[in-house]
């Protein structure tokens, strides 16, 4: 049996052999043969993309525009969506090439399909990851990683043994002042790191217009609820806390605490070095809204973690003591980056573009653009910038705040075995049960 890589490479290469044997009388169109810039069809990186909401189109457009990539399949469970993303994509190449699905396991079972871009609800991260890298795929897949640590450690599992390339949607360490801002904490120009800030939003932002329509009602017929829910708890259809809402909601997402920790929290562990490891113990405390509210994640929160080397570092949404974004503050000095923003008790250290190379002792990786880097690593099959298992250890710090938030317990975790010590029902606290037919893969 020939495995799926080998398959793939021999599709490429009858394809390139097909193509060569019928140029000779020139019919064959000039973007075929690689014209133009363009790379031939053969070589061209084959890409399916699943969710056509708030972050699908904006990825799937960074793609499109990448010469070495056709995107040839969309998939969403919301006919409108489906219909938006498919018309962009043909409108696009202006053709009629990109198929349509509802069920993301039809496009996986497609031999002709490289990578998929997924930017679904969390609650459809764990399944859909791990059935893409079974199937062979290479994943662009969005943070936070999953909706739970079971989950998270699910993908990272799948993912590696299966040798799938894997980038997550954390695009900030692709851009300059975060490169730079970890670079210069990472050489250590600020000194030894006494503590680390990491400011997220709080309360709930009404990003689809829907706060107001809290009422119960049937899905409107072009949504297959069921399949949105997928194998979170059943819940009547609000639609306040479905399209791109559904983060302020336990069932589907984690609110801001979870939506942001795969990026200001990510870009903190990278100045320091924690990709491969976590917070030894975790406290946190929250504002949650009334149990049965239609939006019930945390409005305001606090998470103070220390790391097995003793630094401390703060989680905070809420708090006027911490600024948005990532603050490292050491013995010589402090950077701070955000957005758009980066400032330092070093004015030499704003108006540098990047850290001088002589003083790079240790050079983070440099990508040339996110979804550029995961193309490059497709054909490379090195890791990209923001590999499955540092998408893991970034968020493993929310996880755990939101644990210790709802247990009202400090946290001891074990960050090589991965496991939470002695609590057991903070433990169970690391999945959650799935609603059947779904099972937790
Ligand atoms: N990297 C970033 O900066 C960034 C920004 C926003 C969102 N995100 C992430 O992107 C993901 C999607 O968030 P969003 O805000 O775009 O959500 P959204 O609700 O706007 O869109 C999600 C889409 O997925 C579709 N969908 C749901 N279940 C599906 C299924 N089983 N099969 C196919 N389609 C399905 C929905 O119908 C919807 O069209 C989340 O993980 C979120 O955290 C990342």
């Amino acid at each position: 049996m020939l495995d799926k890589e080998t398959i793939r490479r021999n599709r490429r290469e009858f394809i390139k052999r097909a193509t060569a044997a019928v140029a000779a009388p020139t019919i064959v169109p000039a973007s075929a043969l690689g014209r133009g810039g363009k790379p031939a069809p053969s070589e061209r990186i084959t890409m399916g993309v699943v969710g056509w909401g708030m972050m699908g189109p904006g990825n799937t457009r960074n793609f499109m525009n990448e010469k070495d990539c056709q995107v040839v399949a969309a998939c969403d469970v919301d006919k409108a969506h489906l219909e938006a993303a498919v018309s962009t994509v043909n409108g696009r190449y202006r053709d009629g090439g990109c198929a349509a699905y509802s069920d993301y396991r039809e496009m996986l079972a497609r031999d002709d399909i490289d990578a998929v871009m997924l930017a679904v609800p969390d609650n459809w991260h764990c399944l859909m990851s791990v059935e893409a890298a079974k199937a062979g795929k290479d994943i662009y897949g969005e943070k936070p990683l999953a909706r739970t640590l079971r989950e998270q450690q699910a993908i990272v599992k799948a993912v590696q043994e299966n040798g799938r390339v894997w980038q997550t949607g954390s695009w900030q360490r692709s851009v300059d002042n975060f490169l730079k801002g970890a670079e210069i904490v990472r050489n250590g120009l600020i000194g030894k790191v006494s503590r680390v800030e990491v400011g997220l939003p709080a309360g709930h932002h009404d990003f689809a217009g829907t706060k107001d329509k809290v009422a119960v009602t049937d899905p409107p017929e072009r949504l297959d609820y069921e399949a949105w829910i997928g194998p979170a708890q059943m819940e009547p259809y609000i639609e306040a806390r479905v399209h791109k809402n559904w983060r302020w909601n336990y069932n589907i997402g984690g609110g801001q605490l979870l939506d942001w920790i795969g990026h200001h929290c990510d870009i903190a562990h990278w100045g320091m070095g924690w990709d491969d490891t976590g917070p030894a113990e975790v406290e946190g405390e929250g504002e949650f809204p009334v149990p049965d509210a239609m939006w019930n994640t945390a409005t305001k929160y606090r998470v103070e973690c220390r790391y097995p080397d003793g630094t401390p570092m703060t989680i905070a949404g809420g708090h006027r003591d911490i600024r948005g974004g990532t603050r490292w503050i050491g013995e010589d000095g402090w950077v701070q980056v955000n957005r758009g923003h980066f400032s330092a008790s070093d004015d030499a250290w704003v108006k540098m573009k990047r850290l001088p190379e002589a003083e790079r002792r240790e050079e983070l990786y440099y990508s040339p653009g996110h979804h550029r880097n995961f193309l490059d690593c497709i054909k490379s099959r090195k890791p990209t910038i923001t590999p499955v298992d540092v998408a893991h250890r970034s968020a493993v710090p929310g996880h755990l705040g939101l644990i210790a938030m709802l247990t009202g317990r400090k946290i001891q975790w074990d960050p090589v075995k991965e496991e939470i010590i002695g609590d057991e029902a903070a433990s169970e606290l690391m999945g959650r049960v799935y609603r059947g037919p779904w099972a937790m893969p």
